[in-house]
């Protein structure tokens, strides 16, 4: 799938893209199907919300489903970006975040960029977010708030970072050091100041929409989600691409494999009906 010129401009000034109804309700009813199994797997992929119960997400699902990882190398996702980014790409990060009913926790303020820079040594923010809604988004269930434009004012400062209520009391406290990225108390938050600057500038938007929407997102773009009160799940899937010409440059650290892949082959596309076959 070829995007217009159109929506490549509207990409570049807003550093997001909102595909409504990319995928059709049978191909999503597909990958739904797939989801107990996953998330009864117990894993280090699988991280769960701080009270210790409800799973938050779970990482690498491309490696161990045969379904999503044809969704990871759908036409429809894998040429956006590919054009975007105008270059081959390879899955650097696939997540699921689940952000249950009555219960999924917040995503703070920030920017994706920074973590794979400083956490996995990505030398360039030429990495693309495809958000696949397995469930419809609406104003209640915890959309993704997104700052249209911000992606072009390069890397925020990252406030100091605060002693943590969470880290004291909960589930995570003995977990290994890279999972506290992946909860709601992450390392790199854009500060309050910085956020209400930036709305002042360019406004806010909640991306909703219909189950089988895809959103493309700039890894610079900031963005935030708040917690699920609602009785609705918000089960998205969220696959992000790297360009094989920026591979990370590795230091001695090494974050596992579903978090930062070392599969660097450029992706080859499937059959555009592979999720139904
Ligand atoms: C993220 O920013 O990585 C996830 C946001 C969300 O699931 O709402
Ligand atoms: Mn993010």
């Amino acid at each position: 799938m070829q995007l217009t010129q159109k929506q490549l401009v509207s990409f570049n000034e807003n550093g997001f893209l909102l595909i409504p109804e990319c995928f059709s309700l049978a191909e999503v009813r597909r990958l739904s199907a797939e989801l107990p199994a996953l998330l009864c797997e117990e894993s280090q992929r699988r991280i769960v919300e701080k009270e210790g119960e409800v799973v938050r997400s779970i990482y690498g699902s491309h490696t161990r489903s045969d379904i999503f990882r044809r969704l990871s190398c759908h036409p429809r996702i894998v040429e956006p970006v590919c054009q975007i980014l105008n270059s081959d790409v390879y899955v650097y990060q696939f997540k699921i975040n689940i952000k249950s009913a009555f219960s999924g926790d917040l995503w703070d303020w920030h920017q994706d960029f920074i973590f794979w820079q400083k956490e996995d040594g990505v030398p360039s923010d030429r990495m693309i977010n495809a958000a696949i809604f397995i469930d419809e988004v609406n104003e209640f269930n915890g959309p993704m708030f997104l700052i249209p434009g911000s992606h072009r004012e390069g890397t925020l400062e990252i406030p100091a970072r605060k002693v943590s209520s969470v880290d004291g009391n909960s589930v995570y406290k003995n977990s290994l050091s890279w999972v506290s990225n992946l909860t709601a108390d992450i390392k790199y938050s854009v500060g309050r100041e910085v956020v209400s600057q930036l709305v002042a500038r360019f406004g806010i938007v909640a991306s909703k929409g219909a189950s089988g929407s895809v959103l493309f997102f700039h890894s610079k773009l900031v963005h935030a989600s708040p917690n699920n009160i609602s009785p609705f799940d918000r089960v998205i899937t969220f696959v992000t691409y790297n360009s094989t010409s920026y591979i990370p440059v590795t230091s001695g650290r090494r974050r596992p494999d579903f978090l930062c892949s070392r599969d660097y082959r450029p992706l080859v596309t499937v059959s555009d009906s592979s999720l139904l076959l």
